[in-house]
């Protein structure tokens, strides 16, 4: 099968090179923008992609909505296959993707949007097929995740940590939905998609680390703590859909610590299967690529749906999650939540909650952020 490439950035040269020693594929046109399209494969219109009939399968591998999710339909309206690692399409139009696909007899898949090259999606999607999935999550980001390692393992400054993230090639062109939690988010948007047939678009709920300072990472070690980012997604006993990511503390028993680098760990809790948990390389050239290219080579085992075409879009509801947290605000700002303990350190104060739901923490610190204060929380670990 002859693979389209759009996009010859970091993931894109890797999948082009991938193609090339792959069995049962190879490398076709790669759409460049004008002016870039310096070699023979590559092209500079859409419909020199949609037109050839040579081309199989179009691997959309730019990021962003537009015109991303233009060429997807084009590419999908002409009867190609539609491969993409970009979560930020599917989540914005997952469904009316799955919909296309199906209208034209042909595949839309998306492993690489979640996971990096973790199976994770593409575990998923199988595994819906026999069980019921109870609930979804993990560690799904790798830039933060290394930066949480850098500055906890090493002491670096969060500054650093993101250049080198940045220059390692984990992190989105702009960062700041790798700190703002809102890349983790949408990911977890498409496991829930995946697993639930309900793509929440509404209600979510996302904090990142980008509050986290190198005097937090002193704390929270202090007191045998490590922080990771979580995305957390499932299905309430009401039947209603979970989605939020905010930052955890772990304790030495947690699997969540052996986590470093770039690494994510993706779980899923089936009713029958139990706890799956999967661990590897959540970003990068190659890691993306090679899940890029595991959908392409499931298109050829005859696989077509990654998200059911009845998936839809709806709300996510978090008022029943609770946790504990710790939280760090100005020594002279109260917090509105019920506190069990309090430690002032300089200027600031650090608290342990009493367990408060998802959406009363996230609310508490918006409020006291609008009114200038600088503050970190984090969900304890249970
Ligand atoms: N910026 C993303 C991450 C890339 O760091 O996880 C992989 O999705």
């Amino acid at each position: 099968m002859k693979v389209a490439v759009l996009g010859y950035g970091t993931v894109g040269f890797g999948v082009v090179e991938m193609l090339k020693k792959a069995e049962g594929l190879e490398p076709g046109p790669v759409l460049v923008r004008p002016g870039k399209d310096d070699e023979p494969f590559k092209v500079t219109s859409m419909e020199a992609i949609t037109e050839d009939p040579s081309v199989d399968v179009v691997a959309e591998v730019m990021g962003g909505v537009e015109p991303a999710f233009s060429y997807a339909c084009a590419a999908l309206k002409a009867g190609k296959h539609f491969v993409t690692s970009n979560k930020a399409l599917v989540a914005a139009k997952g469904p009316e993707l799955a919909k296309l696909a199906e209208e034209n007899h042909v595949a839309f898949l998306f492993s690489a949007a979640c996971g990096g090259g973790v199976p994770f999606l593409h575990n998923l999607s199988l595994a819906v097929q026999s069980d019921e999935i109870l609930s979804v999550g993990g560690i799904l980001n790798g830039t933060t995740n290394y930066m949480l390692d850098q500055m906890q393992s090493t002491g670096m400054s969060y500054a650093d940590a993101l250049s080198d993230a940045q220059k390692l090639g984990y992190a989105e062109a702009d960062p700041t939905a790798d700190v703002t939690g809102l890349d983790a988010l949408r990911k977890i948007m498409l496991a829930c998609a995946v697993a639930f047939e309900v793509l929440p678009v509404e209600g979510l709920l996302h904090e990142g680390i980008d509050s986290f300072s190198a005097a937090d990472s002193s704390y929270i070690q202090s007191k045998g703590f490590a922080c990771r980012l979580i995305a957390s997604g499932g299905k309430a006993e009401n039947g209603s859909v979970y989605a939020y990511v905010e930052p955890v503390l772990f304790d030495s028993s947690a699997a969540e610590r052996s986590v470093l680098k770039n690494f994510n760990m993706a779980k899923y809790n089936g009713k029958n299967a139990g706890r799956i948990v999967m661990i590897g390389q959540g970003a990068g050239r190659w890691p993306t690529a090679s899940a890029v290219l595991r959908d392409c080579s499931d298109i050829c085992s005859g696989r077509r749906i990654m998200m059911k075409p009845s998936c839809k879009a709806g709300s996510a509801d978090n008022s029943a999650c609770v946790h504990r947290y710790l939280v760090r605000v100005p020594a002279d700002v109260a917090l509105p939540l019920p506190i069990k303990e309090k430690e002032a350190v300089g200027e600031s104060c650090y608290l342990i909650t009493d367990a408060v739901s998802v959406q009363a923490m996230h609310e508490a610190a918006k409020a006291l952020r609008e009114n200038g204060a600088s503050v970190f929380f984090a969900a304890i670990g249970e």
